[in-house]
């Protein structure tokens, strides 16, 4: 007997479902392979299990079996005369270097440990603290942005942002508000000396990370605060403001938002970079991160921002609800564009739009 068209479909969903798992535990293999230092053994050439072991300083057997994984999934090449291991060189660009994206696997192992507690907030309501998450979160944050701002801060953001540039060899006030490991802040402070960089962020720990890597550069432009941005006025006035990817969990979005419109000198410039995404559902149906985004939001930004009885905007709230946002706390000439130095970002320029007195 025929198969109907939906036993048609249902079999060839199977196979859809099995990808979703295969890539889930092949992320796993990943972020095993950025954490051991696999990754950078096997950049040096060649290699059986053992050999690749030995540059690594780990066990054989585990290698070996991780490296069949690997292999299996079109990463390594095998030679099997030799029974010799070669990274790929697509996956040397990708997994390896100043670009990898390997140490973006751990935001996806270390949010699938959550799962059991978010269960118990779809079932009871409620959300999981920002507290709960650190400090393993601090650092894959870090880890996310990092080379980011490294790579597209000073030559691919700072150009992009009509009079920024300027401003900045100029000497103003910034403010990097939800911070983290305030990067962005300490790459801009090196590169426009005249200006002074604050970053704010709710995180001690994030805090403490900042500022040891502001001394130990030499930065004295560069400092971090702790402090919730939900009072960010009182800190001004700041010609120029940043959130990184820090809107959309807060607790009170549209109050941060309106406390940065009050912290902006009269012509100050705002810069907000959060996930590209459209508002709507049906406006990301073709978005191949969409899903990708959903996820990261279910298992993080909802949940942080509900632990607080928060506004919970979700990662992927979208471009036209950031530009009401600002609309609505006073901003004027909105502009919004891919973000220069994130892949995953849009950047929305904004003016402060007050009136000078
Ligand atoms: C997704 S992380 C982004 C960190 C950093 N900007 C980056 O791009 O790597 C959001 C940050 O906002 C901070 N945050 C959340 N609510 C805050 C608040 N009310 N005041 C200050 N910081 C807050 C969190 O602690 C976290 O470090």
């Amino acid at each position: 007997m025929t198969a109907t068209i939906e036993e048609q479909e249902a079999q060839a969903f199977a196979g859809e479902v099995m990808g979703f798992y295969r890539g889930a535990m092949i992320t796993c293999m990943i972020d095993l392979g950025e954490r051991t230092g696999l990754f950078d053994a096997a950049a040096h050439g060649p290699a059986t299990s053992g050999e690749l072991a030995t540059r690594a300083g780990l066990h054989e057997r585990y290698v070996r079996e991780w490296l069949a994984s690997l292999t299996t999934a079109g990463i390594f090449d095998y030679e099997a005369s030799s029974r010799t291991f070669t990274l790929l060189p697509k996956a040397l660009a990708c997994l390896t270097g100043a670009h990898s994206m390997a140490p973006f696997s751990t935001l996806n192992t270390l949010l699938a440990t959550y799962v059991d507690q978010i269960e118990q907030c779809f079932r009871d309501g409620g959300g999981v603290s920002y507290d709960m998450y650190r400090p393993v979160f601090t650092d894959v944050m870090d880890a996310f942005s990092r080379h980011g701002f490294d790579a597209g801060l000073v030559d691919g953001l700072v150009p992009a942002v009509p009079q920024l540039g300027d401003r900045l060899r100029a000497g103003a006030r910034v403010a990097d508000v939800g911070c983290g490991t305030g990067h962005a802040s300490i790459v801009l402070a090196g590169a426009f000396p005249a200006s002074q960089f604050i970053g704010y962020d709710i995180a001690g720990d994030a805090i403490d990370k900042g500022r040891a890597e502001a001394a130990s550069l030499g930065l004295p432009n560069a400092r971090f605060e702790v402090q919730d941005v939900a009072g960010l006025a009182a800190a001004g006035p700041f010609d120029v403001v940043f959130s990184f990817d820090s809107i959309h969990d807060q607790r009170d979005p549209a109050g941060v938002v309106r406390q940065i419109h009050e912290a902006l000198a009269p012509d100050g410039i705002y810069v907000m970079v959060e996930a590209r995404a459209q508002s709507a559902i049906e406006d990301n149906l073709a978005n191949p991160v969409a899903p990708w985004l959903y996820a990261v939001s279910t298992l993080h930004c909802v949940p942080v921002s509900l632990a607080e009885g928060g506004a919970a905007l979700g990662t992927a709230w979208g471009e036209q609800r950031a530009r009401e946002l600002l609309k609505e706390s006073g901003f004027v000439h909105i502009e919004t564009h891919p973000a220069p130095h994130d892949p995953l970002g849009m950047m929305i320029i904004s003016r402060a739009g007050k009136a000078i007195s």
